[in-house]
């Protein structure tokens, strides 16, 4: 996988994140897709009483997208890039929002812990080093129980996806972002889901760290086949489980 190193991309996003709401504006199923995806996660009764952890939540707009699936949750959103974390502080957010700034990879160090009830990722994974890390790190950090939902540029495998998705990026994407001054990281956007898994390789990461019941749903429009949610569980445990210590 051919990635920026960590620094050079959260340095990416700080000098993206001005022009950021406005670029992912131009492309009309952005948060509508990320809205499915959240609630994709099922969360019961409005969320009241659950702890959600947005990963990688760049400007909010996942965040905001849990928030309309899950109004009463409690969301803890963590981005490596301080300017994207400016741009989400400004706006406005209930009072069970709190954003911490942090590599996905420290979250304990940056006093991030579980139990979550649900954990997702908005475009992600496939800029992180070692997904399989960040992978068991959050399936630990769920709740017997609990949901993951990961939205992601991952191809489907066909090749006319795969054409689709670089006709998109040189004819739209690209371009617009020249226009902002952040060519580098669109080029960038356009190799890094050539490169990542795809939706078959994703899944099976997810199996392989533990979940349970993985699916991957597409998503609709020109993206179908692009990007895909992902959906898997932490395992509850057996009727013969019993707690260390437990009576
Ligand atoms: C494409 S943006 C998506 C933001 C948001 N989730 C959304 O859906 O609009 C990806 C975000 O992931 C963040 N990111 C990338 N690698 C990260 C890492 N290792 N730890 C935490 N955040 C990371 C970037 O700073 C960026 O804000």
């Amino acid at each position: 996988m051919t990635l920026m190193r960590d620094a050079d991309l959260a340095e990416a996003f700080d000098h993206a994140a001005p022009g950021y709401d406005r670029l992912v504006g131009l492309n009309a199923g952005y948060h509508a897709d990320l809205r499915r995806s959240a609630r994709r996660l099922r969360l019961p009764g409005g969320g009241a009483g659950l702890h959600i952890l947005d990963i990688g939540c760049g400007t909010g707009a996942s965040t905001a997208a849990l928030l309309r699936a899950a109004p009463l949750a409690r969301i803890t959103a963590v981005d490596a890039s301080a300017g994207m974390l400016e741009r989400a502080a400004v706006k406005r957010w209930p009072a069970g929002v709190t954003f911490v700034h942090s590599p996905v990879e420290r979250l304990a160090a940056a006093g991030v812990t579980g139990p979550f009830d649900a954990v997702f990722a908005g475009y992600l994974f496939r800029n992180v080093a070692d997904p399989d890390a960040v992978l068991a790190a959050v399936h630990s950090a769920l709740r017997p129980g609990g949901r993951l939902a990961v939205h992601e540029y991952s191809l489907s495998g066909s090749a006319g996806h795969r054409a689709l998705w670089s006709a998109v990026c040189r004819a739209v994407i690209i371009p617009a972002g020249t226009v902002t001054g952040d060519r580098d990281l669109y080029r960038y956007l356009h190799r890094s889901v050539l490169e990542f898994d795809t939706v078959p390789a994703f899944a099976a990461r997810l199996d392989a760290t533990g979940f349970k019941d993985v699916r991957a749903l597409p998503v609709p429009g020109w993206q179908t086949g692009i990007v895909h949610t992902f959906l898997g569980r932490r395992a509850q445990p057996g009727p013969g489980y019993r707690k260390t210590g437990s009576r």
